[in-house]
């Protein structure tokens, strides 16, 4: 019995020695100590030897048991050691790569050119002001002297949300808003950028758009101020050398209207596709404000006049970075983007 746990230990010991991964140590410690293991089974006959031999062999069997156990204990230490070690040496880090770039994106053009116009306004004294893009009705159109019936609500069709409540067709409806809210504290110098929202579709009309929205209100405001406005406007836009022209026009909020055309961007003036032969470009809207949305602003209008004007961004960058169609700029390609 003694020889044969001899031999069974000599032979594990090679076999753990001779173990080159997990795998086959394993199937040495299932073969020797395992539930039909050599080990287990001699120690499972000692029940069929009389008493100093049980004891005896008992003795030795658990002590090569235990040998024999510390030994694959040490040899997996060992195999888990050489593997880490491989590892290190297959996936060696090189400090000396270059990082990889992360990418800076640039600023969409209807950002560029809504800061533009902020920093213009900023530098004559107006102040940021914004409005709900879900509006009422009564901003919207009633406070600005459009009412139900009004035919010019057809131009602005848009999406309501209840019979009262829609989404803004302009910016317009912050004069209202902000008027309540500072009268009857002069003056009244703000802009308003904002998204805004029309039934249009098409590669000059988009049905979301935004708008920079100017208010003026103070005593002896006149036409002047509001020409002299919008020239600084222009050129500082599109270049020293821009001429611009009003054109009379009605809005139910000005009184008296008007549009501003800047000779065009393409062709200076000659005539050309992008003017439809016009030498001229229309791009904002503009008036005094009307009494009655003055009132409506809690402002006496015996005592103070105001101007105001509206232009579409879109149209101000498609303009300056000749751009032909709208809908590039809301497709966020970043072939388009990244050009400016
Ligand atoms: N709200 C007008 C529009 O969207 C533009 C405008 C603003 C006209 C202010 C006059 C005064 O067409």
């Amino acid at each position: 019995m003694i020889d044969v746990l001899t031999r069974i230990k000599d032979q594990a010991q090679q076999d753990i020695a001779q173990a080159l991964e997990f795998e086959s140590l394993n199937q040495v410690r299932v073969g020797i100590l395992g539930r039909k293991g050599e080990i287990t089974q001699v120690l499972r006959g000692l029940k069929d030897l009389d008493g100093e031999q049980r004891i005896e062999v008992g003795r030795i069997a658990n002590e090569i048991k235990g040998e024999l156990e510390g030994l694959i204990e040490a040899k997996t230490q060992q195999l888990k050691a050489q593997e880490l070690e491989m590892m290190l040496q297959s996936e060696r880090i090189d400090i000396t790569l270059p990082g990889r770039p992360v990418p800076t994106g640039s600023q969409h053009p209807i950002s560029r050119v809504t800061d533009e116009i902020k920093t213009i306004f900023i530098g004559m004294g107006f102040t940021v002001a914004e409005g709900p893009e879900v509006e009422m009705d009564y901003y919207n159109f009633e406070a600005l002297n459009v009412p139900r019936d009004h035919p010019a609500r057809d131009m602005q069709d848009t999406f309501y949300i209840t019979e009262d409540m829609l989404l803004r067709t302009h910016t317009s409806p912050v004069q209202v808003r902000t008027m309540e809210n500072m009268a009857p504290r002069i003056p009244v110098k703000i802009i308003v950028p904002g998204r805004v929202y029309r039934k249009d579709d098409d590669a000059t009309h988009s049905p979301m758009f935004h708008q920079v929205e100017g208010l003026l209100i103070d005593e002896r405001i006149t036409f002047a101020n509001l020409k002299a406005m919008l020239m600084l406007l222009a050129r500082e836009v599109f270049g020293a050398d821009v001429k611009v022209r009003y054109r009379p026009s009605y809005f139910p909020f000005t009184e008296p209207s008007a549009e501003m055309d800047i000779s065009c961007v393409n062709c200076g003036g000659e005539g050309c596709r992008v003017c439809k032969q016009t030498g001229w470009l229309e791009i904002l809207g503009a008036g005094m404000v009307d009494p009655r949305v003055l009132e409506y602003g809690g402002y006496d209008p015996e005592k103070y006049t105001g101007l105001a004007f509206g232009m579409g961004i879109e149209r101000i960058a498609m303009l300056k970075y000749k751009i032909n169609d709208m809908r590039l700029l809301f497709d966020n390609d970043k072939r388009f983007l990244s050009q400016f």
